[in-house]
């Protein structure tokens, strides 16, 4: 008789942005008449740009014709988009060669799925509040321990609380990791670390013998000098880090799909390159990003597809400056927003995170994401994102102010 996975039956109820889907779906269908809007799950809504569609049209034509058709693309990625990431690299002043750079469909499986090339006994230590996939991924693999229900923590992950008292910035954990994941400008706090603040950490990883798994997917809206664009612009990452990057949020990839995992060949234990391990992974369970998406992102990266993203990171950065100024000028205890398209605010009177999601979805017809869902330190907090439209945005902002 077949036994189920015990390690997936530990998991407490659903994915966070399912939780909130559901809610939403029964909530519009019992208002119809409601005008909802969504500020929760950190998903664009403006169009693809033209370079990109232009890239994407031109793509799928020569998928067409038998000499220029393409059946399974390179397992690790086609050479133009490496190359072409790699130069993104050397523009930060980063050594990362194109065949460090494995191509897939996406930073959230990436994120999910790197825990699998470390053993099953390794520690992991992650930011609290912190994007849920690093840990229920690792619940899945059974390297958790035991849920608690009431600290809403599991036994055998070393939390790091971020909360407005430390500056969302964690400190390094008493007890010593095997992998940290580190996701900066944060999601879900907005919060960012500096250059320096980086290095203390790669040096740590290194002096400890720790890998920091690195997510920048939201690197796009850096804003302020002294924010490192990557971790290896730190000196020592490349034999102590992976950097997880996605082309969902600086181009508008959520639908499309496209990300991609930089593991330098210096990141070693004993004679074995986790680079191999993981190249190992890839060839055996993917079959590469479809070409016509290879050549979007590749878009992405030209110069022109650079100023056109560009323009989408500023709209929806406008948004976010809008959210925190007019939850500020509210009365609202708001941070983020400056460096990230997240807005992490304290919900009001001390009010939890789910009552305060409940409160807005039924009274004001706006979601969010309850600070709570990302962790226990992320009770007495609410996320807002900027990937709304603006005119949306304006909207919801007039009516939390009536809160
Ligand atoms: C979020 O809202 O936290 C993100 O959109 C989720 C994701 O990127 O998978």
């Amino acid at each position: 008789m077949f036994e189920l996975n015990q390690d997936y039956l530990k998991l407490p109820g659903s994915y966070l942005f399912s939780t909130i889907g559901k809610k939403v779906a029964a909530f519009s269908a019992a208002h119809p008449d409601k005008k909802i809007i969504r500020l929760g799950i950190g998903d664009v809504t403006l169009p693809l740009a033209p370079a990109v569609i232009r890239a994407l049209h031109e793509a799928v034509d020569e998928m067409g014709q038998a000499e220029t058709f393409r059946g399974y693309a390179p397992d690790l990625g086609y050479d133009f988009l490496r190359n072409a990431i790699a130069q993104e690299y050397r523009s930060l002043n980063c050594d990362i060669a194109a065949d460090e750079i494995f191509v897939s469909d996406g930073a959230k499986g990436d994120s999910a799925n790197i825990q699998e090339i470390f053993a099953k006994e390794s520690r992991i230590a992650v930011c609290d509040p912190v994007y849920p996939v690093y840990v229920d991924s690792n619940v899945m693999a059974g390297r958790t321990g035991t849920w608690n229900p009431d600290t809403q923590t599991w036994s055998d992950v070393i939390y790091m609380p971020c909360t407005g008292e430390n500056g969302f910035v964690p400190e390094l954990p008493k007890e010593t990791p095997d992998l940290i994941y580190l996701c900066f400008p944060n999601n879900p706090t907005g919060g960012t670390l500096t250059k320096d603040e980086l290095q203390v950490w790669v040096d740590y990883a290194n002096k400890n013998g720790a890998v920091i798994l690195f997510d920048a997917a939201y690197e796009a809206y850096i804003s302020e000098p002294g924010v490192p664009h990557s971790i290896y612009a730190c000196e020592g990452a490349r034999t102590c880090a992976i950097e997880l990057k996605s082309f969902s949020k600086n181009a508008g990839f959520t639908g499309l799909r496209l990300g991609y995992t930089v593991v330098p060949k210096e990141l070693k234990r004993g004679n074995t390159a986790v680079h191999a391990l993981w190249a190992r992974r890839h060839g055996t369970k993917y079959n590469g990003a479809p070409y016509i998406v290879q050549r979007a992102g590749e878009a992405v990266l030209s110069p022109e597809g650079k100023k056109q993203t560009a323009e989408q990171v500023a709209y929806y950065m406008r948004n976010a400056g809008t959210i925190k100024k007019g939850l500020a000028d509210a009365g609202f205890t708001v941070y983020g927003g400056v460096n990230s398209p997240y807005v992490w605010l304290k919900t009001p009177e001390g009010m939890s995170s789910w009552a305060f999601f409940d409160e807005l979805l039924e009274r004001l017809n706006i979601v969010g994401t309850p600070g709570s869902g990302f962790g226990p330190s992320g009770e007495g907090y609410f996320r807002l994102t900027g990937f709304g439209t603006y005119e949306n945005t304006l909207e919801a902002i007039g009516r939390i102010r009536s809160f």
